[in-house]
Order: C-alpha cells, then sequence, then structure tokens
C-alpha cells in the first residue's frame, strides 16, 4: 500500500486551520498591508545536498567545496542553486535557548556569506521533535527563535524533518490516538511555516516526513513548498525504480510552489550503472522532482556531469506549467510516463525495467494508447538527435535504460 498508514488524515485540524486563517485574514482587513512575500519554489528547488554522500561527516569544508564545484562545474549555470547541509551540523543551546553550530561547522554566517558571494543560496536542516533524525539538536519548543536564528544567518532553505516528534511528542502524548497525532503534526508543521514566514526571508520550506498521511493533500496547506512522498533514497536502482513506481498517481498534486519530493538524487552515488543515472535524472524531470544532486562534486566523472547538466532533461523539470508526468502505461517490464509542457509540448519517456536488453522484447510503443495519431517527429533528449515515432514502432532499450523524446507539437 502506497499511503503508509501510521497516522489518518486529520480533516477537522485542516478545518480548523483554514478557520484559523480566515479569522486571521478578517482581523487583518484594516491593518496597512504588508508586501507580499517573494514566492519561492515557482519550479523545483535546485541544487546540491549534503547527505546522500556524505551523509553524519559533513564538514564546512565539504559545503565550500561543493559551492566552488557547483560554479566550476558549470551546475550553477544549469540552475544548480541551493547549498543544503542536511542533519549533523547543530550544537548545543546557550543559557538563552539560542542554538549553536557544532566544532564541523564553526561560523555559519561566515559560511552563508561564502556561498551567497558565489551567486547561491544555503539550506539548512531540523526537526519539529527534540532531536533529528541523527541525534542532534531539533527545534521543539524554539521554533521563533531557530527561525529567527536561520534568517539572521541568511538561510534560504529548510528540511524539516520528522524524526524525533513522532515518539517524543505525537506518540507519548496522545497514544492510540491517531487522529489527534495527525493533528499535532500538522500543528508542527504549521508552526514553523508561520515562524519561517514571520522573519520576512523567503525561505523555501521542506518537509520531510517520509509521504505519511497523504502529506500531498495537506502540504500546501501547512505553507511547504515541497514534501517527501517516500522512504529514504539508496543508491541502487530497486531503490530508485520502486520510488519512481509510488509517484504514479501524485501528478496533481504538484504545481508551481508546491512539489512532490520522491527525495533528493543519487546520480554519480553507489554502484549506479550509467543508464540507470539517466533514467534516474530523466524521471525525476518528469516528475517535476527537486533536483538536489547528492553526490561528491570535486570528484564526479564526466559522464555523471553530462547527465547532471543535461539542458534538455533539466528544461522539462523546470517547464513553468509545473504539470508532473503521469504514467500511461505498462507492458511487460516496460513502463511509460508522458509530462505535457507549456506551449502544447509532449515528453514520451520509455523506461526497461528488465534485466537486460531482451527481456522485453519485442516492445512495440504505442503512440494510440498516449492519444497521438500519425508519426510524431521530436528529439531525442539523450542522443540529441531527431526522431520519428510510429506507431507500434520497435524500441530497443537497454536494461534499465530509458527512451526520452520531447515532440514540441503533438498530433
Ligand atoms: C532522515 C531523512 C534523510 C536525512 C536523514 C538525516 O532519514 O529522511 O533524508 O535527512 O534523516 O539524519
Amino acid at each position: 500500500m502506497r499511503v503508509h498508514s501510521l497516522l489518518s488524515v486529520g480533516v477537522l485540524a485542516l478545518s480548523a486551520l483554514a478557520a484559523g486563517a480566515q479569522i486571521a485574514s478578517g482581523a487583518q482587513k484594516n491593518l496597512v498591508q504588508r508586501p507580499t512575500p517573494t514566492q519561492v519554489a515557482l519550479t523545483p528547488p535546485m541544487g546540491w545536498n549534503s547527505w546522500n554522500f556524505f551523509a553524519g561527516r559533513v564538514t564546512d569544508k565539504d559545503i565550500r567545496a561543493a559551492a566552488d564545484q557547483l560554479v566550476a562545474s558549470g551546475m550553477k549555470d544549469a540552475g544548480y542553486v541551493y547549498v543544503n547541509i542536511d542533519d549533523t551540523w547543530e550544537g548545543e543551546r546557550d543559557a538563552n535557548g539560542v542554538l549553536h553550530s557544532n566544532a564541523k561547522f564553526p561560523d555559519m554566517k561566515a559560511l552563508a556569506d561564502y556561498v551567497h558571494s558565489k551567486g547561491l543560496k544555503l539550506g539548512i536542516y531540523s526537526s519539529p521533535g527534540p532531536k533529528t533524525c541523527a541525534g542532534f539538536e531539533g527545534s521543539l519548543d524554539h521554533e521563533v527563535q531557530d527561525a529567527e536564528l536561520y534568517s539572521s544567518w541568511g538561510i534560504d532553505y529548510l528540511k524539516y524533518d520528522l524524526c524525533s516528534y513522532i515518539p517524543t511528542v505525537m506518540m507519548n502524548r496522545a497514544p492510540g490516538d491517531k487522529d489527534a497525532q495527525m493533528r499535532m503534526m500538522v500543528a508542527a508543521y504549521t508552526k514553523m511555516d508561520k515562524a519561517l514566514k514571520a522573519t520576512g526571508r523567503p525561505i523555501v520550506y521542506s518537509l520531510c516526513q517520509y509521504g505519511w498521511d497523504a502529506v500531498w493533500e495537506w502540504g500546501p496547506k501547512v505553507g511547504a513548498n515541497l514534501w517527501r512522498t517516500t522512504g529514504d533514497i539508496q543508491p541502487n536502482w530497486n531503490s530508485i525504480y520502486s520510488i519512481l513506481n509510488e509517484q504514479a498517481g501524485l501528478a496533481q498534486y504538484a504545481g508551481p510552489g508546491h512539489w512532490n519530493d520522491p527525495d533528493m538524487l543519487e546520480v554519480g552515488n553507489g554502484k549506479l550503472s550509467l543508464a540507470e543515472n539517466r533514467t534516474h535524472f530523466s524521471m525525476w524531470a518528469m516528475l517535476a522532482a527537486p533536483l538536489l544532486a547528492g553526490n561528491d562534486l570535486p570528484n564526479m566523472t564526466p559522464d555523471v556531469l553530462a547527465i547532471l547538466t543535461n539542458r534538455d532533461v533539466i528544461a522539462i523539470d523546470q517547464d513553468r506549467l509545473g504539470r508532473e508526468a503521469t504514467r500511461a502505461y505498462s507492458d511487460g517490464e516496460v513502463d511509460v510516463w508522458t509530462r505535457l509542457l507549456s506551449g502544447g509540448a509532449m515528453v514520451i519517456a520509455v523506461v526497461n525495467a528488465g534485466s537486460d536488453r531482451y527481456s522485453t522484447h519485442p516492445f512495440h510503443l504505442s503512440l494510440a494508447k498516449l492519444g497521438l495519431r500519425g508519426p510524431q517527429k521530436g528529439k531525442d533528449l539523450w542522443t540529441g538527435k531527431e526522431i520519428t515515432l510510429t506507431n507500434d514502432m520497435p524500441v530497443e532499450i537497454a536494461s534499465h535504460d530509458i527512451l526520452l523524446v520531447r515532440i514540441p507539437s503533438p498530433k
């Protein structure tokens, strides 16, 4: 079952929130209008995050090196802007409750200034619970203080990870009462959203609660710009392909300013083959997913860089219509997904999930099933060559590889 059932959806909590918002807006009618906060994440955020490669080992030096490499490699020019520090930067709170970074991050403000001097943005990580997933200090009961701290440092992005909030608050305060637990979680995410907005600084708000309780239905209501739809990704085909399949049915929930997040990229990590890296990257672009690279930037191979900077594929992800791909059909071990772009173009992705080139043969791509008639002229986005697709044409795709075609004027 795709939707985990740790908690059930707390409709009551949401209507209470909506009612609260109405009261607030009514009360503010006669007040001087505040400037509208800058909208963030109108297209899926792009950048790099420390977790998938460094996990708990990340340091200030690694973050600076990642920022340097985003610029030097051309990734910044291709759209990668956010440099996100994940878990394990946190130190202790002082007597006033102010959180300090730990010895790995001696001066967070100086780090933010450095990242900003490169034309990039800095992201950070916390939890609504007392501890993060790695056991470091979380934001429970310090939400406003932490949001102000992030803002004073110049933070542009927050990943807020449920972690210890589940046992310490939800299960502890409302044992066995799933609805009450759900309301607590929604309240915790709302609280941090308000704290972030109150700083006046545009900060991308990223929810991480592993896709439980149909987060895509209520994420936008708690101010989220993106929400994880799954558990943690791993750098292997099974993980990537099972996450991909879990995304079917979620397209309707994504759009400018609020995105489904099937987790950060593993492109260039583990033992993924080039075909697997290509398919992973292509399909995350089809899903309008945040493109947060997670590899060792200073040591990436030219092949991996070429995948991460394929402008045609990035353009799919960043299409301003923000309409996520849907799975049109599966046939044996081959899946066909389509995505509509602004200006009427269509992208067709054909993924061979089989373990060898021949496991799916003969595969004939049905254009009829995609609602297309007659030959369709397009561009193969991995060879860069023109291609004409015809109904039922035989398609040969290597194991775990993809055919990705953009058709400017589908008929
Ligand atoms: C959770 C998240 C990961 C990462 C780690 C850090 O597992 O899902 O993405 O942030 O915590 O501890």
